[in-house]
């Protein structure tokens, strides 16, 4: 119960984007991360609160689940949810939305055979968590990366002004997406530590046990 009297809030699971009341644009990440995170912290005695995008999994143990669906929802229910001692961004977040949500179902035009989307940026969760005036103590960011990935993880600890990056080892086998096993690496700016390849739950007790030693740094 090492980290009780903390609040420990966690992104988790894909964002969808809607384009027409029947469409959305997703993305394949499973939560299964972020959810073993969330549990990880309640088990050690956190107020551990999980903002959940679209996924199927039951809410661990002794965590306070909020649901949302798109990344400006995300975006507004994670600051809500502020303040907290460490945020962790474990959601894969869209990048882009639609810029305009059609109200009623896309028909296809007779004599068009392409059908050209408008997308715009969403707003960054981690960069504005990190730079809020109750930013938490600890911020921590998720990278998924297939290239580069030291050189891509440290870019985004400066940029989004954040402690430490964890950053997906994609193509070490049985990690990823879907899988119960994962291999991370995380950076700080002391450091580096490659975790697993491990069961999801494991990676998480191990990245509880970095958070719990920068907390006490
Ligand atoms: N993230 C976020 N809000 C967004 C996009 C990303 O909070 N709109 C967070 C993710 O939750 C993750 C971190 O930023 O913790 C990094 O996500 P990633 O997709 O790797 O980086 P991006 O900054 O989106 O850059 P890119 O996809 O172009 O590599
Ligand atoms: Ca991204």
């Amino acid at each position: 119960m090492s980290l009780a009297g903390t609040r420990v809030l966690v992104s988790a699971g894909p964002t969808y984007e809607d384009l027409d009341p029947v469409r959305f644009i997703g993305n394949r990440s499973s939560g299964k991360m972020g959810f073993a995170i969330a549990a990880a912290a309640a088990r050690r005695g956190a107020d551990a609160v999980l903002v959940a995008g679209p996924v199927h999994l039951k809410t661990p143990d002794g965590v306070r689940r909020i649901d949302v669906r798109s990344a400006a929802q995300m975006h507004a229910t994670v600051l809500g949810a502020l303040p907290a001692d460490v945020y962790i961004g474990a959601a894969a977040v869209a990048d882009f939305t639609p810029r305009n949500v059609a109200p009623a179902k896309i028909k296809k035009q007779p004599g068009h055979d392409t059908l050209t989307l408008e997308l715009v940026r969403t707003p960054d969760i981690l960069a504005d968590v990190a730079t809020h005036l109750r930013r938490p103590r600890l911020v921590v960011g998720f990278a998924a990366e297939t290239d580069d990935v030291a050189h891509n993880a440290r870019g985004k600890l400066d940029s989004k002004r954040v402690d430490a990056i964890a950053a997906n080892r994609v193509g070490v086998a049985g990690s990823g997406f879907e899988s119960d096993d994962n291999a991370l690496t995380i950076y700080w700016r002391g450091g580096e530590i490659a975790l697993g390849p491990a069961p999801k739950t494991t990676i998480a007790d191990a990245l509880m046990d970095f958070i719990e030693e920068r907390l006490a740094s």
